[in-house]
């Protein structure tokens, strides 16, 4: 009765991965002494109805739904078990390579009364997990909220302490193994940054490391799981991206096991400033750290913006090489939102997909599409070279080549434009940057094209500018 993009077909289904296809095809080209001449025609036979699972796969990369339950508590104030619908099931394991709870392991759901730990719907949440070979992300130790009243009762810093340990370790140890990733702290800091570590019954009786304090906490508990710090809105506040990037260089420089940063990406009427997320990436790399997204969802009402944000998100997050990404939740049945209306995920209610969807699919795709890194393009600069004026536009060019998903353009090696590109069965790509009000002097421009199989640098243009804004 509902409508679907595609029938129905369990995940177990084999096919010819299109990498694979792509390089047997050049192979064999090889060894019949063909010769290849545009490498995405090559493509041509792949499967036009991927799934995003499949397509996660190819790109190696894990993406995943958070925001699932499993148990039949509603003490979260959510509906019970969304795996009573068959169909919840069934996107969720044909879709995603991972599954990460909503509410199940914040501390008031799972051990509600001291020493009393609830971990039916974990359970099978794991088992299910299993079943359709994903993984699982552990998500919410510590929150500022979801504090159960015993837990608040805990003044004492020794004994808030002792529960932290006795909680984690019951936790983690009964999952070691099979959630291997956890969201350790969620939220930290305040909403829109600026004033330090939220003052919550941890910061308050722990003081501000309690954050360190929960990551070796954590790690001691189980010292193969990944460790993260969960956090918001880092991507539109630049003073709170920079809080989080202090708070977590100091981990990292007193030797706290910390993996990474989670993006929360709970986004609204407009996507992040193209290239920040790459900034971000780059900034927590160089501290030897990972970027995920654990959380992305777009609150806007209209469904083709909400596309538009979707895929450049997903675009720009692989182009980075971030290769976790998670949505807070599939379907607008079960959704988490502030906005009252809003229907923030990328299926309908009835497990149709969205615009939204195909976004996201679009992006994965035109990022494993091609079986080879991208040819080298050439950037050129339009008027400048004529008037040296402060505005002109820099152009980059790639023809019959392999082309790239997503473009970077730096202005003295500084990030100045990031942008998706559609790679699928295109052969020549161009993209014109403005570039406007630039004062006297000297600019090299450089740019990169993206996908899977690699960066590959285009030429660079220098521009000089004599007769510029003041
Ligand atoms: C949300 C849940 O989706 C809601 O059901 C609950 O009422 C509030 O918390 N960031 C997080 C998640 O890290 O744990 C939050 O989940 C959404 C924001």
């Amino acid at each position: 009765m509902e409508k679907q993009h595609s029938p129905a077909r369990p995940y177990t289904r084999k096919r010819t991965p299109w990498k694979a296809l792509g390089k047997f095809t050049l192979v064999s080209a090889a060894v019949l002494g063909l010769t290849l001449t545009a490498a995405p025609s090559a493509m041509a036979d792949s499967d036009p109805d991927p799934t995003i699972r499949e397509l996660a796969d190819q790109a190696g990369i894990l993406f995943g739904s958070g925001s699932v339950k499993a148990s039949e508590s509603t003490a979260d104030d959510r509906p019970p078990n969304y795996f009573s619908d068959p169909r919840y099931g069934q996107v969720l394991s044909e879709q995603f390579n991972s599954l990460h709870p909503e509410n199940e392991l914040k501390w008031n759901m799972v051990e509600p009364e001291e020493g009393v730990f609830d971990f039916a719907g974990l359970d099978r949440m794991v088992a299910f997990a299993e079943e359709h070979d994903m993984q699982v992300k552990g998500h919410g130790l510590i929150s500022s909220a979801f504090n159960p009243d015993y837990l608040v009762a805990k003044t004492d810093p020794a004994e808030l302490r002792a529960a932290m340990v006795e909680h984690f370790t019951t936790i983690m140890q009964r999952y070691k193994g099979k959630m291997d990733r956890w969201d350790v702290v969620t939220e930290p800091l305040s909403v829109y940054g600026g004033t330090g570590i939220e003052p919550d019954i941890f910061s308050e009786r722990l003081g501000p490391d309690y954050i360190a304090e929960a990551f070796r906490i954590a790690h001691e508990a189980d010292p193969t799981a990944k460790l993260f710090i969960n956090e918001n809105l880092v991507e539109f506040f630049p003073a709170k991206r920079q809080e989080l990037y202090n708070l977590v260089s100091g981990l990292v420089a007193e030797g706290v096991p910390i993996d990474g940063v989670a993006l929360q990406m709970h986004e609204t009427l407009a996507a992040p400033t193209p290239g920040v997320l790459t900034d971000i990436v780059n900034e927590y790399k160089a501290l030897g750290l990972d970027v995920t997204i654990a959380e992305l969802d777009v609150h806007t009402y209209d469904p083709i913006q909400q596309a538009q944000i979707y895929g450049d998100v997903v675009a720009e997050a692989l182009a980075a090489g971030i290769t976790d990404i998670s949505v807070w939740g599939f379907t607008d049945k079960h959704l988490y939102t502030w906005l009252p209306g809003a229907k923030p995920t990328m299926y309908d209610e009835e497990f149709n997909p969205k615009p939204a969807y195909f976004a996201v699919r679009e992006a994965l795709r035109s990022f494993v599409y091609n079986p080879s890194a991208p040819g080298k393009g050439k950037l050129s600069s339009g008027t400048a070279n004529r008037d040296h004026d402060g505005d002109y536009t820099v152009t980059m060019d790639l023809r019959h080549r392999t082309p790239g998903a997503f473009f970077r353009l730096y202005e003295n090696d500084v990030l100045i434009a990031a942008k998706p590109l559609n790679a699928v069965d295109v052969s020549t790509q161009s993209v014109v940057t403005p570039i406007t009000g630039k004062a006297n002097g000297k600019y090299v421009y450089r740019a990169e094209l993206i996908n899977s199989n690699g960066t590959t640098a285009t030429t660079k243009t220098t521009v000089v500018v004599k007769h510029g804004s003041p």
